[in-house]
């Protein structure tokens, strides 16, 4: 089935998910032939939750030996070229080879479910970082990012939020994507960690150790000492990643986006200036329904 008015172009589903049909020979390509390696981080996201950010924060984590803050790529490169989506970019334009000469750990990045990863980065050692983002703000944000901005075929909030409540919406339905991540978690412990958007904003700090504890880069006491977590923090924080010239007038080198496309408030609990509480009441019930006795709910709203 496919949906109108709801994207750049028509939505289709595809292993439970929906998607553009342009991002399909991308998606199947990367499932068919990606060989994961023991020593990879896939960084997921559903999309408008926090990707550039977690980007910017596992690229500058894992890379600090290499490069300091003053001669980041990220002073210069988009946080989303350095991490291109592997199927959405990599193998959407036949450039898996580059994969092969990324230096170790590499740092991949999907918007894909759980169970439609490639089998091999499933039955691999690598470790899946999982950001999720209360839905509401992550509705909004995706609604100021691709709806709102298309004067040709307009949706109204409401349109929009009518068809994310049936699960139509780039990669949704959400709850079964967080549910997915959540479980394996869950199971896989030492290889899935499940992160939550207003947690990285409650203590960043926390959020940074513990990213760098599970992507095997764990700060030295040293570090520790001489503020390192706190630099790397507040150099990938949004006010210092929006006001970067990078950030401000540069282009996407795949997608062709204006990054500053990416920083608009960076706020938890921006929705409640755009949807009502019943619609909040709304969304709260069918997440609840759909997370059962999973705990996720508990833990989404802790
Ligand atoms: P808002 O539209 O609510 O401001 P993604 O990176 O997955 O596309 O998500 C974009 C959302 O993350 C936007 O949310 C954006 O402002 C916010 N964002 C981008 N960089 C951020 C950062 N460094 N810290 C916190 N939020 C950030």
């Amino acid at each position: 089935p496919r949906v109108k008015g709801w994207d750049f172009s028509f939505l289709y589903q595809y292993q439970g998910f929906w998607c553009p049909p342009k991002f399909f020979h991308g998606i199947l390509s990367f499932q068919r032939h990606f060989q994961a390696k023991d020593t990879d981080i896939v960084l997921v996201t559903f999309p408008k939750s926090g990707t550039t950010w977690l980007k910017a924060l596992t690229y500058t984590i894992a890379n600090r030996s290499r490069y300091t803050l003053e001669n980041t790529p990220l002073l210069t490169t988009p946080s989303h070229d350095l991490v291109p989506f592997t199927d959405l970019e990599i193998y959407s334009k036949n450039q898996s080879s580059i994969l092969e000469d990324l230096p170790t750990p590499r740092i991949l990045a999907t918007h894909l479910p759980y169970a439609s990863l490639p089998h091999s980065s499933i039955n691999s050692n690598c470790r899946i970082v999982y950001l999720c983002r209360n839905p509401l703000d992550q509705f909004t944000s995706y609604w100021h990012f691709v709806l709102q901005p298309q004067p040709a075929d307009p949706v109204s909030i409401d349109e929009a939020f009518e068809k994310f409540c049936q699960g139509v919406t780039m990669f949704g339905p959400v709850w079964d994507h967080e549910l997915g991540y959540w479980k394996a978690s869950l199971e896989k412990s030492n290889n899935v960690l499940f992160l939550k958007y207003e947690d990285l904003k409650e203590d960043i700090i926390y959020s940074t150790k513990k990213l760098a504890d599970f992507i095997g880069c764990p700060f030295t006491n040293e570090e520790e000492a001489q503020g390192v977590i706190e630099e790397i923090s507040k150099f990938c924080s949004f006010d210092n990643m929006k006001n970067l010239q990078v950030n401000q007038t540069g282009k996407l080198a795949h997608f062709g986006m204006e990054t500053k496309a990416f920083f608009r408030k960076g706020k938890v609990g921006d929705w409640t200036n755009h949807l009502t509480p019943s619609m909040s009441k709304r969304l709260h019930n069918l997440m609840e329904e759909k997370f059962g006795e999973s705990g996720l709910m508990t833990f989404l709203q802790s």
